[in-house]
């Protein structure tokens, strides 16, 4: 039995900066997937997000760049939201924290707690500036990780390892207000007794949802509850957030993890405001499903810690928390510190409001995040996999099999749809339209438990099979049966229309079952077909005969073009740039206090076998020359001792090709070759890159043989 109705919340992102395309993968995409497979089932269905407006992060944002917490909120809400518009994801509202409604309500909620005594007060030694005269919660205090080392961990998280911390973890903190060493200075704070509730969350999450549950979710919901619940502060020493509704808090606010979830909640009340709806059953009444969409950094927030505020204050408990792993980008963790990341408006700028971008570079993108996305476990952005992605499966099979089935319907069947004869039906005919109750079967199966990459490989396979399927029919090739006069006889005839009859159908059935995932795609295909949105209803998926007989159909569109090499280099140039330069800036990068250069923070570690796959050999360059219209590209002969080879390097800008003719460099042997401008590049020449960018050579001390290998 299918629930009443369901509630679909995606984290609240913080309003602090752009955010990028692995938060998209992680916490929006999915959840917009589901919600657009829920509304195509009928299902009563609000999505809800907007942004998390309070915390420290806010006004230290505000300090940075010169302006006041509110208009980084005001600026950020602005772009994310519209960042999330144009990359497809259909939320019923995009609220934001600082709103009233969401003050009272959050409020509320902590009155309500503090009034039945499920909160405590405690007084504590908490860290102090002196000169700034302020409390440092969270991200005003810094200092070394405990479990990683990293020297610019925040005193709630470390942005390097993930872990939550406390400011009292942090070896050697430091006050990012001044910069000075805090003191301790005994303060009053309100906390959540989570040690209370151990029982509860034990029954309910490690045997209420042992089965249903992700597992990388159990997993660290059972080592939080192991590691022993603590008493959790759930206010601050703070003048940004929401006020703690209390007359002796004078000066303290609600901490952002208290009233950020609560947003959710006040996000339904903004919406059934909006819609004249009720509110009230998507909380309160047992027969909403609530789940949560999440990254994985925010596991203990939403499993934990909100489901006992949710039970102490009466409301729903989520029934499912499908939160992902990280995605990692072309071999290293993607960091907003670092500048190591791809943000959404990056992607809609380059692909999106390009020429030929537009609702098809969408569909590209949500395709490529979902095929690699980290259900399970961390996975990789590489802008060579998107291209695969998009060139090998969009274009070659989905796009292409669409395409060749309009283009020999128009040619061979007058542009109408074709009659099935089942007089000469075949066991290939039988058991390719059997394949549409099938694979609509499994794809809903694969969406109604979360699994949204094998969902969309089903979807691209059900393409693929009709591609084999075509390929072994051959209308073209029957077409040549004819009469003399160009028209193929009666019985040729016949079994290009089944052919084409089955295809279409199929294409068909490729639209309802995509449109989760690649809802412009599916809208393209329904105007080709001439069929109105109705038919993307679910229950169509599967069904034989979605287009009548006789109906004549549009002229195909290319529903996705190619991805070329010379975008993939580019891409990856614009990622190398723009991390040197927050290298050059960055404060959380390693700077030298004697000569105030910063160096780039250290990437995170690697055991020695990854190391030993490297086969690194020193090289002597014996030609070079400019590659035509790539100002930063040099093309060079390199002597291998074993070989010579072709490699294309970016330093262009550094050298002129006649200077560095006989130079030893070292060289990456292994690594896979890429086509740069139409040239095969075999290999990567190291360079050293000082302060002001400039680019060196790494050589050896004395001139050895080439192909000598480095280690
Ligand atoms: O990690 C984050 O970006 C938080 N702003 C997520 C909040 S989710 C919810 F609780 F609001
Ligand atoms: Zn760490």
């Amino acid at each position: 039995m299918n629930p009443k109705r369901y509630l679909i919340t995606s984290a609240l992102p913080y309003a602090n900066g752009l955010k990028h395309i692995g938060h998209l993968a992680g916490a929006y995409l999915p959840a917009d997937t589901y919600v657009r497979y829920l509304r195509a089932q009928k299902r009563d269905v609000v999505f809800v997000c907007g942004s998390d407006e309070h915390g420290t992060a806010i006004p230290i944002q505000a300090t940075k760049e010169g302006t006041t917490a509110q208009a980084i909120i005001d600026k950020y809400h602005g772009v994310i939201r519209q960042n999330f518009d144009d990359l497809g994801i259909s939320f019923d509202i995009y609220d934001r924290t600082s709103s009233p409604v969401h003050h009272e309500t959050s409020q509320e909620f902590f009155t309500y707690l503090n009034s039945r005594g499920d909160l405590s007060v405690q007084e504590s030694e908490q860290y102090y500036d002196e000169e700034a005269k302020s409390f440092l919660a969270d991200r005003y205090i810094k200092g070394t990780c405990p479990n990683c080392g990293y020297n610019s961990a925040y005193g709630d998280q470390c942005e390097r390892c993930g872990k939550s911390l406390s400011p009292d973890d942090l070896i050697n903190p430091v006050s990012t207000l001044s910069g000075s060493a805090p003191v301790k200075k005994k303060t009053k704070h309100w906390y959540l007794p989570l040690d209370r509730h151990e029982e509860f969350l034990r029954d309910w999450i490690l045997k209420g949802h042992a089965h249903d549950w992700k597992v990388n979710v159990l997993g660290q919901c059972k080592s939080w509850i192991d590691g022993g619940l603590q008493p959790r502060a759930v206010t601050r020493d703070l003048d940004w957030g929401v006020k703690v509704p209390l007359p002796e808090a004078e000066g303290k606010v609600l901490y952002v993890w208290f009233d950020a979830p609560i947003g959710y909640i006040s996000a339904t009340k903004q919406w059934a405001i909006n819609n004249q709806k009720d509110w009230e059953p998507y909380w309160y009444d047992k027969d909403t499903k609530l789940v949560h969409f999440i990254g994985k950094d925010n596991i203990v927030f939403h499993c934990l810690i909100f489901p006992v505020m949710l039970k102490l204050h009466g409301f729903i408990l989520p029934d499912n928390v499908p939160s992902n792993e990280f995605m990692n980008l072309e071999g290293d963790k993607m960091s907003t510190s670092r500048n190591w990341k791809i943000d959404m408006q990056d992607y809609i700028d380059d692909f999106v409001k390009k020429e030929n971008g537009g609702p098809q570079a969408v569909d590209m993108l949500r395709y490529y995040l979902t095929q690699i996305a980290p259900e399970t476990k961390d996975s990789e952005f590489t802008w060579k996999g998107f291209q695969d992605a998009v060139n090998s499966e969009l274009v070659s099979i989905f796009g292409n099999y669409v395409n060749r089935t309009f283009v020999l319907m128009h040619k061979l069947c007058n542009g109408k749809v074709p009659r099935l004869h089942e007089d000469v039906m075949d066991d290939k005919d039988r058991e390719l339209m059997h394949q549409f109750a099938e694979v609509a079967k499994a794809v809903e199966d694969d969406i109604e438990h979360y699994r949204f990459r094998d969902g969309l490989f089903k979807v691209i396979d059900l393409a693929r099979k009709g591609n084999k399927y075509m390929q072994e029919k051959e209308p073209w090739i029957k077409a040549k049966d004819s009469d003399g006069m160009g028209n193929p006889l009666p019985e040729a005839q016949k079994l290009i229309d089944n052919c084409l009859h089955l295809c279409l159908q199929s294409c068909a059935n490729l639209a309802i079952l995509a449109n989760p995932w690649l809802p412009n795609t599916s809208r393209k295909m329904l105007y080709m077909m001439k069929v109105v949105d109705k038919m993307l209803d679910w229950e169509n998926a599967g069904k034989t005969k979605l287009l009548s007989v006789g109906y004549s159909l549009r002229a195909p569109e290319l529903l996705f073009r190619k991805i070329d090499d010379t975008e993939v280099i580019a891409q990856i140039e614009k990622l190398q740039q723009a991390e040197a330069k927050a290298a050059a800036t960055n404060e959380s990068g390693i700077r030298n206090p004697e000569s105030g250069i910063s160096h780039a923070e250290i990437k995170s570690e690697i055991v020695y076998d990854d190391f030993a796959k490297l086969d690194l050999r020193v090289g002597k360059i014996v030609s070079a020359e400019k590659v035509e219209k790539a100002d930063k590209l040099l093309k060079l002969e390199v002597d291998l001792g074993f070989e010579k080879r072709t490699v294309v390097s970016g330093i262009a800008l550094h050298y002129k090709p006649e200077d560095i003719i006989g130079k030893q460099v070292v060289v990456v042997v292994n690594l896979a070759p890429r086509k740069m401008r139409g040239i095969e590049s075999k290999g990567m020449i190291l360079m050293a890159e000082d302060a002001k960018g400039k680019l060196h050579f790494v050589l050896p001390e004395n001139t050895v043989e080439p192909g000598s290998g480095v280690s």
